[in-house]
């Protein structure tokens, strides 16, 4: 997958920063608190708490990652935030010790969370003492059920401790034990943001009407948006590398539909300017039923078709693209050159015949 990973600033999230900054702020100065980050994938959660690390001086960072694979593994998360302090383990009392050694290690022993939470709240609270903290957790949708307790029992009394805690979550999956900490749910970026965020991605090189259409495939998603380069401009669309789980998901749906709504999905996905008026005209040019088609393809789920022709994803586009065997894309893009206008859009043309003549 050609994801690019923009490692750069953060374009936009003015909000999510400056909570995350204020949290950060207050830990410093003794005053501890949470703040649980939601949105789908691909909204910037793992960058917002990439940003906190980056932005939070003079903290000591501890964090830890659900994973779907440790997910049934009691303490597993709490196990990697816990590992860089145990060198306060000796200074714990004994009950505290002997909870976070029956969490942690192969020793069988009672792993009862309510003698873990306020043993590791001790071990933080020692570890702040030295240099306040900042906890990441990421992917807590993923959190095993006994960390994600723990960490929610932290959460609500670090209040007069230099400690803040940040969870990001899937907003279906963030676990039960962190509803009713303080929240922030990630919508997409505004249009401005979304089309400066293409504009810094320098190898995209897009005209007017391409920009448009991609950031509004994209509604704002920073992922969808790294993403677009591989689903298209005027570049010929990479039809040789490996396409991404999300595209291969899309490609089934599409290859699952009768022939026709399939053509008509190729010749929306060969035009990259995602004017409607155009693919009509071209589908006439190949003799598709395009109401029906369009209907069809609607009914998947796959694109919206107003005066915009819009994919339900920028992938969904390439896809559908890729789905097409070589010969039925040069197909299409000799109708998409027939009906462009020589007069008004002589280059698209030309690319569209290039197009059916070597793609
Ligand atoms: N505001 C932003 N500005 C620039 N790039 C961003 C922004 N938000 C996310 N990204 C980039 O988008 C991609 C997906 O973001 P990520 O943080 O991994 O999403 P999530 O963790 O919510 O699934 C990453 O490559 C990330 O660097
Ligand atoms: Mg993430």
């Amino acid at each position: 997958m050609r994801t690019v990973h923009f490692s750069g600033r953060l374009v936009g999230r003015q909000e999510e920063t400056g909570r995350l900054a204020g949290l950060t702020a207050a830990a410093r100065a003794g005053r501890g608190g949470a703040l649980v980050l939601t949105g789908e994938p691909g909204t910037g959660k793992s960058a917002l708490l990439d940003h906190a690390r980056r932005t939070a001086d003079g903290m000591r960072l501890v964090r830890a990652c659900g994973s779907r694979f440790e997910k049934e593994l009691p303490f597993a998360a709490l196990h990697q935030l816990c590992l860089p302090m145990l060198g306060h383990l000796s200074e714990l009392p004994a009950q505290h010790h002997d909870a976070l050694r029956s969490a942690f290690g192969p020793a069988p022993g009672a792993r009862d969370v309510s003698r873990v939470g306020p043993a590791v709240l001790d071990l933080l609270s020692r570890a702040a003492r030295a240099q306040p903290l900042l906890c990441l957790i990421d992917d807590a949708h993923w959190l095993d059920s006994a960390s994600s307790h723990v960490l929610a029992f932290l959460a609500r009394r670090i209040a007069g401790e230099p400690v803040a805690m940040v969870f990001a979550a899937r907003p279906a999956g963030a676990a039960g034990e962190l509803t009713g900490l303080p929240g922030l749910s990630l919508s997409g970026l505004s249009d401005t943001d979304a089309r400066m965020l293409l504009a810094s991605l320098s190898h995209t090189a897009v005209d007017d009407q391409v920009r448009r259409r991609l950031v509004l495939e994209a509604r704002g998603n920073p992922l969808a948006l790294l993403e677009v380069p591989s689903a298209g401009g005027y570049a010929p669309l990479d039809t040789s590398s490996v396409p991404s789980p999300t595209e291969r998901g899309h490609r089934s749906r599409i290859e699952a539909l009768p022939a026709d709504v399939r053509l008509l999905l190729t010749v929306a996905s060969a035009d990259p300017t995602g004017d409607a008026a155009l693919l009509w005209a071209a589908a006439r040019h190949l003799g598709i039923d395009a109401m029906a088609s369009a209907a069809a393809a609607t009914a998947a789920g796959l694109a919206e078709f107003a005066t915009q022709v819009r994919f339900c994803h920028p992938l969904a586009r390439s896809a559908a693209y890729r789905a097409a065997a070589p010969g039925e894309r040069r197909r299409v893009h000799g109708a998409l050159a027939a009906v462009t206008d020589p007069a008004t859009d002589p280059d698209r043309r030309a690319w569209h015949r290039a197009q059916a003549a070597s793609s």
